[in-house]
């Protein structure tokens, strides 16, 4: 048995956290949540009122080095130490400044040093925008993932609701709108499929065929002799 990188890639709201996490708990490996640590930088900012335009400032308030981490077993992100998993999800200004913070190089030069820090352990299911391309180009299994925006606005909508807040179905579609098409046409580390990732469209999955689906392709590349009943 071999322990393999996952990376999983995709748009705004296709399921790629509980993809990555369902594959993580069933692989019993390491699941990173990229997303998580900009928007904890994003909350960062936020509550410092850093002028984002303002690079010199950006850079001076990273130069704090605030500590991203995830707790065991729920994954709740830890901003210094400070639990802000509510924060970083429940709040529409984190949503809608996040993909303007992820544009920024020395935002994301501060996290790529701490997201290669996870991919040397092996074992690590990560997902994001740029983990085929950028920051796990050898992994073994890259996922690009896809679901149209109708389900996408639904699934959004559904998981606000599950954290007490309802927002209205029409800003959550622009601001997914917005941030995809912001997040695949900044400079740095666009969004994109990477040439040798699987596109997989999770509209018609739902989770447990979305896991199976994703096991399917994983098993062989961690046990190669299970496959060997097939090709005898
Ligand atoms: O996955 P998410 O929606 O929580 O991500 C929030 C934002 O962070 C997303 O709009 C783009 C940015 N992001 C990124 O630029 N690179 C990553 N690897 C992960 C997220």
């Amino acid at each position: 048995m071999t322990r393999i990188n996952i990376a999983i890639d995709g748009y705004a709201g296709c399921g790629k956290s509980t993809l990555a996490k369902d594959l993580a708990k069933a692989l019993n490996y390491i699941f990173v949540d990229s997303g998580a640590m900009y928007r904890g930088i994003t909350l960062f900012l936020l509550e410092k009122a850093v002028d984002i335009s303002n690079g010199e400032a950006v850079a001076a308030a990273l130069s704090e080095r605030p500590e991203l981490t995830f707790a065991k077993g729920n994954n709740h992100l830890f901003l210094s130490g400070r639990e802000v998993e509510g924060l970083i999800r429940g709040d529409q200004a984190v949503a809608n400044k996040v993909s303007d913070v992820a544009a920024l190089p020395a935002v994301r030069d501060y996290l790529k040093v701490q997201q290669e820090a996870f991919v040397a352990q092996k074992g690590v299911v990560m997902e994001g925008r740029d983990i085929g391309t950028v920051i796990m180009p050898a992994a073994e299994l890259k996922l690009f993932i896809t679901a149209s925006i109708e389900e996408r606005v639904k699934r959004r909508s559904n998981d606000l609701f599950e954290r007490g807040k309802s927002v209205d179905d029409e800003a959550i579609r622009s601001n997914l709108q917005e941030r995809d098409r912001k997040d695949a046409t900044r400079a740095e580390a666009p969004l994109r499929k990477a040439e040798d990732a699987v596109a997989f469209d999770s509209t018609h999955f739902d989770r447990p065929g979305q896991l199976s689906a994703a096991l399917a392709m994983a098993r062989p590349l961690i046990d190669p002799e299970a496959l060997l009943p097939f090709i005898q």
